[in-house]
């Protein structure tokens, strides 16, 4: 096996106190978040959207690894250099999401199943020639009455474990991404029962698979109250309930713990990371880290709006939003840091 690659890549993606930036989203998602700023939903806007994240000045200095999808692996800058070249140069590590998407579960009204595990030996030997050392599968976990049913926990925590194992067998490192989403009124306690519960079952399904623990990231959502729940808890509330499902929950074995943003506001985010490092870090077994989409891009892409002149504005904002992270996972993070 290649446990030694496995798990040197997995430390070099810790290192620093830096994290992930997901850039990962599928065409479909992309282009909805391109309509609702009014811009075009094209390949060259993609393309020219992801050059100016990955050109970003002194990402790497935050970055360790960036998740990239089929269609971005394959881009280029205007110029002709390949996104893989510019990533590589900066320091920054390939990932590759690999998932086929959330498909409704049969059987399970309101639920999902994440679907692409045919022919995935293939595509990571390919991925895996084209760069990239890590990989990622994501997981929906819809939380309503009576959901989530144990088939849709138990199907959902199987596929991740079948994919882990691969891409170990593959020499990538798998990100395993259980999604808890924050949509609808539940409370925080319910989201808390339900992550554990998730995360019991898929660290059973990857004992199960062999995958080893020490050449994994998992990336799964905070402990947080439904987005329209009227009781929101406080960022040290939140922070508390997180650290102490996951101490439940997530062996010590485990690097690292990579946090989704999951639609939270960006400062939110960046807070609640910072809160869980102030609060607990030196007695921690894992890091807690970041792997954010939107608490990283989003700010940016709401400057950008497709226009060329509004890029370097843009890429300071993704920048900033870098860096307050690494901040946050020091447990350097402040509310001052967003008024510079
Ligand atoms: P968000 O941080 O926007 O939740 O995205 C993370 C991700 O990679 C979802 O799969």
């Amino acid at each position: 096996m290649n446990a030694q690659t496995l798990t040197e890549t997995a430390r070099a993606l810790v290192a620093g106190d830096k994290g992930l930036l997901a850039m990962d989203e599928s065409n479909p998602t992309c282009n909805k978040r391109f309509a609702t700023l009014g811009i075009p939903q094209t390949v060259e806007a993609r393309r020219a959207y992801r050059e100016l994240i990955v050109t970003t000045p002194n990402l790497g200095e935050c970055i360790s690894g960036a998740i990239l999808y089929d269609e971005t692996i394959r881009q280029q800058k205007k110029d002709g250099t390949p996104f893989v070249k510019v990533l590589t140069d900066a320091g920054i590590i390939l990932g590759i999401k690999v998932d086929a998407g959330a498909k409704d579960l049969a059987g399970h009204p309101g639920e999902k199943i994440t679907e692409g595990l045919d022919g995935l030996r293939e595509r990571l030997a390919e991925y895996s020639k084209m760069g990239a050392r890590f990989a990622k599968w994501r997981a929906v976990i819809t939380v309503g009455d009576g959901i989530p049913s144990r088939g849709c926990i138990k199907a959902n925590a199987q596929a991740l474990a079948r994919y882990a194992a691969l891409c170990q067998e593959a020499g990538l490192v798998p990100v395993v991404e259980p999604e808890v989403l924050m949509d609808g009124g539940h409370t925080l306690e319910r989201c808390r029962e339900v992550t554990e519960d998730v995360l019991r079952t898929v660290f059973n399904q990857l004992y199960t698979q062999r995958v080893m623990l020490e050449g994994m990231i998992l990336k799964p959502n905070m402990v947080v109250p439904g987005l329209t729940c009227p009781k929101q808890e406080t960022v040290d509330e939140v922070a508390d309930a997180t650290v102490r499902c996951f101490l439940r929950a997530v062996p010590a074995a485990v690097p690292v713990i990579a946090f989704l943003s999951g639609g939270q506001p960006a400062e939110l985010a960046s807070a609640r990371l910072n809160a869980m490092n102030v609060r607990f870090k030196a007695r921690l077994p894992w890091a807690l880290a970041f792997s954010f989409s939107r608490a990283i891009q989003q700010p940016a892409l709401e400057i950008w709006r497709g226009e060329e002149a509004h890029v370097a504005a843009a890429q300071k904002a993704l920048y900033h939003r870098a860096l307050c992270n690494l901040a946050a996972r020091r447990g350097e993070y402040s509310a001052a840091m967003e008024r510079t």
